[in-house]
Parts: structure tokens; C-alpha cells; sequence
């Protein structure tokens, strides 16, 4: 009997194999065939622009453009084609907290919920590609990109962005990671020509894109603006065929970023498929046809230049995506927009992203019924921040300012005075009548909320005279901008219960107030519930869990990148700008050369209070497996990311201090205690050798640490190779 039963489920397996394997065929023959149906004016059509957010279809033979969307956090707001919004309350949609909110729950489910949400909305505008995620590694403080990327590290940025794709593509639409490679600074991003040694590239700065196209299977990918290794990274060899196609086997279409292609024939050759970009300089009359990828191509493949097949190859790419997500015959998801739950999801982000980094004394959270009255101060308290950042702006259905977030939880029970404390404007010091208003409202209240930090720039960056944290430019330092620090100052001394709450995409320079404030939260930018969650989190209904993704130096000369690296590049003698700091990106830097960060990368407080005990390590080969047990010590429920460091003492090459290989994220009720397990294969001991141009595994000793931040480490144990 069990023979017989065995043989059934082989023959059904076998069956099951050999259909999927049919359909394969069946959907490769039905794109030859359209191919073949095709003049090469159509073709060339496909691998263009046909718009600002469409490529060209075949109209004749019922291939439909593909629609893109910005972007990472939201849908655009245009049903189909681009600019033409739908002008009521409809062209708004969910409103997400920004990528590196999301990356700092260090909770991956929350990644493919994030995934989810984008990708049925796209469903319902009728968009086929979210150019997003964006994973470019945060180098530098300064990248006004970083609020839309996830982190410092590339093992955390490859654990979220799996979750986000799938999420993405498990409702029929595709996502366009980006910004494929070295794209890690605005400031020059059209110019600079990046240079970093092979093992930065394949350890730190790969990592996250291999993981988007083996493990998550995105569809497609866009090649970022700048130069690499002295190519366009749009039209790079190595970049798009060697590594992408020959080594990581990628099907899909890569794009362009828009109008990165700078020559015809390297793009063709080294493996660029659709030429992107808006056609500014033709507008209001754009002749998509003049590009690099447009009707050069046309004579080209005529005379015999350029090979029809390549040509083919191209288009069967565009068409195989177009067929995954059910463009060609139908049988979409309709998809939904707004809907309670996306915004339950933008909720639970925000609330799982946001950071406490400091909290003496417990003066948090705060309680409702003790406090009468709070005053509230700085602009971003009641700035909304959707329509920021450049491309990846929101046309939000809502947006809950936290202004507005502390009014809906405390209503008439807690009186709150607001002042804003200072102005907005690009170069703005201190004003003296803001400082005083400010200070008056201050001495009046028994606490003290300050929502500071960042701006989110509108529109374009160099467009508009408060731009930080936005596309197409860095921020010039890590000062506050408008004359924070003295009011700052000035309010901490009329009421020492100051809780100071920053938005933006990352660090700021803290030194000239930290040791006199006893409270401090790094909020992001966190979406349209991102009021409500801060409230909830300052009033203690919901336990902060968030962790930093990147390391907060003291002072922008002690990051790696700027300490050890170039950064933004010497434009008056060479364009080139190389990665010195090399490996020794974020805590790798300041674990291995003992520089003192503000706030380690991992850190997060939370208001219950955990312990780690019994490690063990057990060794099965190269692989191991690694239990501890984790206890909630304190009075209520929480949550804790258990994260777990490697250390290769004596390695044959210099390698940071330690590095992330693994975390979980554990939610634990009051006394409640769990045993954690967290495998690690053997590709979490390896470095990659670039005399040997492989990845490889050293024998000999090794550490293993687990603790609650990369400075806060609790057990640690020792393991034999
Ligand atoms: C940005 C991309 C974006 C594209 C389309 C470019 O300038 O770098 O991230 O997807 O514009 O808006």
C-alpha cells in the first residue's frame, strides 16, 4: 500500500512539474509568436518611454503600455497614464511611513504588509510597476535619500526588502527595486563616477539587490543615475550582465532611472531593456522618439548594426513581466484604495517604526491623567510631510500631524497649548519672538512635547528653500536647521520635562542639548498615522519596539564615510568619488575604530524591560544553531528585536568588529518568556575575498553575540570552525 501510494504522489508530482513546465513553454510560444508578429518599429517602441510613467505598447497587437508608479510609500494619484489626475477626493490614496520608518520595526512581516498595500492600490489606479522599494545602503548622514531607503546594513536591508516585494508582487503587480548601484548620495547623483573596492560591492553593498531578485523575484530593477567604475551605471557592463544576468540569472526588465541612458549603443550592448525618463526639453510636445533607445535603434537594427535578436530579447523580457502580471490576457486583481485596513497597516508601521532613544528616569510615557496641561512646539508638529521628498511624495488621503494625533488622544482631558517656534525657510536663525512665545507656553505647562528635526522638502528639492530630506540634494551638515538648538536650549531650561521628538530620514546633531534633555524619539516621517502613533506612544498605549537602522554619530566628522571616505566628491578637479571607508560602512566603523556613536545602530528603548539568558550555540557543519531564552521583566507587554552579531577574531583578512546575521523580533506579555532560535547558514561567517574574487569560509574561532543593540550586547559565546 505505501508503494502504491508513493508511486501516486511521484506520478502527481511529476504531473504537476510537467504542467507548470507546459505552461512555461505555452507562454514562451505565445510571446514568439507576438514577436514575430512585430515590425522592428514596434519593437523599439516597447524599450522606450511613451510617456512620463508609460512605456510604449503595440496597439494592433493588444500589448498595452506598461504604467509605472512612484513610489516607494503610496500610489500616484492618476488613474493610468500620468499627470492626469482624477481631481476629487479619489486621486488620494494611503499614505505609507517611509522606507527607513518601516526598516526600523525590524519586523519583515510588516515589510510584505507595506508590500501589500502598494501593490493593491496600484491594482486599483491601474498601474503595473511600483518604482520601489528603494534600497540603496544609507553611507552617509547626508544623502537626502535616506528617508526613503532602510538601512546602514545590508543583511537588515535584505530581510526587509523581501518581505515589501512579495508583498508587491503577490497582488499581480511588480516592483522596480532601485537605485541598482552605488546610487548612495544626491548631491552630484547625475555626475559622480563611484568607485568602492569589490569586496565593499559584493558585502555591503550588493547584498540587498541580490536578495530582491533571488529571493524575492522582483520583476524588474532601475539603474541608477550615477557612474560606476567609470560607466554609467545605466549602461553598465559589469553592473547589468555580468553580475545581474550572468551571475544572479535575472529575468526581468531592467529600466532606467529617468533619462539615466547617455548613449545608445552601451546601453543596448550591456543590458539596459527600457529606457525611461520625461521628456522635458520637448514639453508640452515630447517626441519620446528622440531618445537614446528610440528610432537610432530603428536604423541600427535596419542596417544591420545592431542584432534583431538582441533587439528580441529585450522585448521578450518586457513581454514575460507583462504576462507574470496578467497584462496580456487579462484576469488582474481589481484592487482596493483606502480601505480601513491599509490604514490599520500605515498604523501599526508607524507604530512598530517609531524610536524611543532616550528615556532618564522613565519620564515617559507620560500620563493622562496627571498632566493637565502639555505645551506643543515646532513646525512639525503640525507640518504635513506626504507631499515631501521629491518623487516619492504622497497625495495623501490623510495625513494625522501629531498636533493632531495628541488632540485625538487626549480631547478635552488635557489642555494643549501649541507654538511653533520657529520658521521654515532655508538659512533661518533663531527668532527671538518665536523663542519667547515658545518658552512663555513652555513655563506654563507641566510637560513639554518639541516636534522638530528635519522638513520634508515639497516638490523638488531645488525648488523650494526648505528642502531637506529630499530627491536631488544632501543636506549641507548635520546641524539643526532653523535655529532649533537655541530654542531647544531655552525651553529645557523654562521646564525641564522636555520630550523632544525628531522627525527625518535620519541623524542630527544632538551635542548641544542631549545631556540636559530626559527624553528623546526619532519619529521619521511616519506616515498618515503618524500622529496617532506618536500619541499613543508618548502616553504609553502602545509600547515603542523600534530600532535605529543606521548608527546616530555625535558628530558628522565621526562617520566613516566622512572620516574615512570621500564624500561628496571633488567636482573641481575629477569626478570621481571613492568609498575609502570600504567595508567600514555605519557600526562597522565605529564598533572597529572605537569611535563613541550618539545612538548605536540597533538601539531602541522600550517601557518594559527584558533578559537574555542560556545561549547556546549548537554547530552542524558551517552551519549553526543558536537558542537563547528571552524573558519580559517588567510590568506590561512588549516587544524586543534579539539581534545577533558575529565576530571572527584572527580572520586572514581585516573584517569589522562584528556584523548582523541574524534578529528576531519577539513580542512578549509581562513575566512571559520565550526560547528564541536563530539558524545561521554559512554564508553568515564568510567574507568575500577579492584576491580570490569568492566568498569564503575561514577555519578557526569565532563569536557569536546577542543583545539588544550592536553596543548592548548580553551573551556571547564562543564556536570553533
Ligand atoms: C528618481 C526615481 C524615480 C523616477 C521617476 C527619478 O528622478 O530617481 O527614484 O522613480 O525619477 O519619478
Amino acid at each position: 500500500m505505501k508503494k502504491i501510494t508513493a508511486l501516486f504522489v511521484f506520478i502527481v508530482a511529476a504531473m504537476l512539474c510537467n504542467t507548470s513546465f507546459a505552461q512555461k513553454q505555452d507562454t514562451l510560444a505565445k510571446i514568439n509568436a507576438l514577436i514575430k508578429k512585430m515590425t522592428v518599429e514596434e519593437k523599439v517602441n516597447m524599450i522606450h518611454a511613451s510617456s512620463s510613467f508609460t512605456s510604449g505598447g503595440v496597439k494592433r497587437l493588444n500589448i498595452p503600455e506598461l504604467t509605472t508608479s512612484d513610489g516607494p510609500h503610496g500610489v500616484r494619484p492618476e488613474h493610468g497614464r500620468d499627470w492626469q489626475l482624477d481631481g476629487d477626493k479619489l486621486d488620494s490614496g494611503t499614505y505609507l511611513p517611509v522606507g527607513v520608518c518601516l526598516a526600523a520595526t525590524w519586523n519583515p512581516q510588516l515589510g510584505y504588509a507595506f508590500g501589500s498595500v502598494l501593490g493593491s492600490e496600484a491594482n486599483y489606479r491601474g498601474k503595473d510597476v511600483i518604482l520601489g522599494p528603494g534600497i540603496n545602503i544609507i553611507r552617509s548622514p547626508l544623502n537626502g535619500r535616506n528617508f526613503e531607503y532602510l538601512s546602514e546594513d545590508p543583511y537588515l536591508v535584505s530581510r526587509m526588502v523581501v518581505g515589501n516585494i512579495k508583498g508587491i508582487q503577490d497582488q499581480g503587480i511588480s516592483a522596480c527595486v532601485k537605485h541598482y548601484a552605488g546610487n548612495n548620495q544626491e548631491s552630484k547623483r547625475f555626475t559622480i563616477d563611484v568607485n568602492m573596492s569589490e569586496r565593499a560591492l559584493r558585502e555591503i553593498y550588493l547584498p540587498g539587490f541580490k536578495a530582491a531578485i533571488q529571493e524575492a523575484g522582483a520583476n524588474t530593477i532601475m539603474g541608477s543615475y550615477n557612474k560606476f567604475r567609470g560607466q554609467w551605471a545605466s549602461q553598465n557592463h559589469y553592473l547589468l550582465t555580468h553580475i545581474l544576468r550572468n551571475e544572479w540569472n535575472f529575468k526581468g526588465i531592467v529600466m532606467s532611472d529617468w533619462d539615466a541612458v547617455h548613449n545608445t549603443m552601451q546601453a543596448l550592448w550591456n543590458g539596459m531593456d527600457l529606457e525611461m525618463g520625461t521628456d522635458l526639453h520637448m514639453l508640452p510636445n515630447p517626441n519620446y522618439g528622440k531618445f537614446w533607445m528610440g528610432d537610432t535603434v530603428i536604423s541600427l537594427v535596419k542596417s544591420g548594426k545592431f542584432p534583431e535578436y538582441l533587439l528580441d530579447e529585450k522585448v521578450r523580457r518586457i513581454l514575460y513581466v507583462m504576462s507574470k502580471t496578467k497584462m496580456l490576457d487579462g484576469g488582474r486583481k481589481k484592487g482596493e484604495y483606502n480601505t480601513k485596513s491599509h490604514q490599520q497597516t500605515a498604523a501599526k508601521i508607524a507604530e512598530e517604526g517609531i524610536v524611543l532613544l532616550k528615556n532618564q528616569s522613565n519620564i515617559l510615557p507620560l500620563n493622562k491623567t496627571a498632566v493637565k496641561t502639555i505645551a506643543v512646539i515646532g513646525y512639525n508638529a503640525e507640518r504635513k510631510q506626504s507631499m515631501g521628498g521629491g518623487s516619492s511624495q504622497v497625495k495623501a488621503f490623510y495625513e494625522v500631524t501629531p498636533l493632531q494625533g495628541l488632540h485625538n488622544l487626549l480631547g478635552t482631558q488635557v489642555n494643549i497649548i501649541y507654538a511653533k517656534g520657529y520658521d521654515i525657510t532655508r538659512g533661518a536663525t533663531a527668532n527671538a519672538d518665536l523663542i519667547t512665545e515658545a518658552t512663555q507656553a513652555a513655563a506654563k505647562a507641566d510637560a513639554v512635547i518639541f516636534v522638530g528635526g528635519w522638513t520634508h522638502g515639497y516638490n523638488y528639492s531645488v525648488w523650494s528653500d526648505n528642502a531637506y530630506d529630499a530627491e536631488d540634494i544632501d543636506k549641507p551638515n548635520m546641524q539643526m536647521p532653523f535655529g532649533q538648538d537655541e530654542l531647544i536650549k531655552a525651553i529645557v531650561k523654562a521646564n525641564s520635562k522636555t520630550v523632544i521628538v525628531l522627525m527625518g530620514g535620519g541623524a542630527i546633531d544632538m551635542t548641544q542639548w542631549i545631556d540636559q534633555t530626559p527624553a528623546v524619539l526619532q519619529s521619521w516621517y511616519a506616515g498618515m498615522e503618524g500622529g496617532n502613533a506618536l500619541a499613543k506612544i508618548l502616553f504609553g498605549e502602545v509600547n515603542p519596539s523600534g530600532k535605529l537602522p543606521m548608527t546616530f554619530p555625535k558628530k558628522l566628522e565621526d562617520h566613516g564615510s566622512h572620516a574615512l571616505g570621500e564624500y561628496p566628491g571633488d567636482t573641481a578637479h575629477s569626478l570621481l568619488l571613492n568609498y575609502y571607508d570600504d567595508i567600514y560602512v555605519g557600526y562597522r566603523y565605529y564598533d572597529t575604530y572605537k569611535v563613541e556613536p550618539q545612538f548605536a545602530f540597533g538601539h531602541g528603548l522600550s517601557y518594559t524591560t527584558f533578559s537574555y539568558s542560556d545561549l547556546k550555540v549548537k554547530m552542524n557543519g558551517k552551519k549553526a544553531t543558536v537558542t537563547l531564552t528571552l524573558k519580559n521583566t517588567g510590568k506590561q507587554a512588549g516587544a524586543e528585536v534579539v539581534q545577533l552579531y558575529v565576530s571572527q577574531p584572527g580572520s586572514a583578512l581585516p573584517r569589522p568588529l562584528k556584523e548582523l546575521k541574524g534578529f528576531n523580533k519577539v513580542f512578549l506579555q509581562a513575566g512571559e518568556q520565550r526560547t528564541i532560535t536563530i539558524q545561521l547558514n554559512e554564508d553568515a561567517f564568510q567574507y568575500y575575498n577579492d584576491a580570490m574574487n569568492k566568498w569564503v569560509t575561514d577555519g578557526g574561532n569565532y563569536i557569536i553575540m546577542v543583545g539588544s543593540s550592536s553596543k548592548d550586547i548580553r551573551l556571547s559565546s564562543s564556536i570553533k570552525m
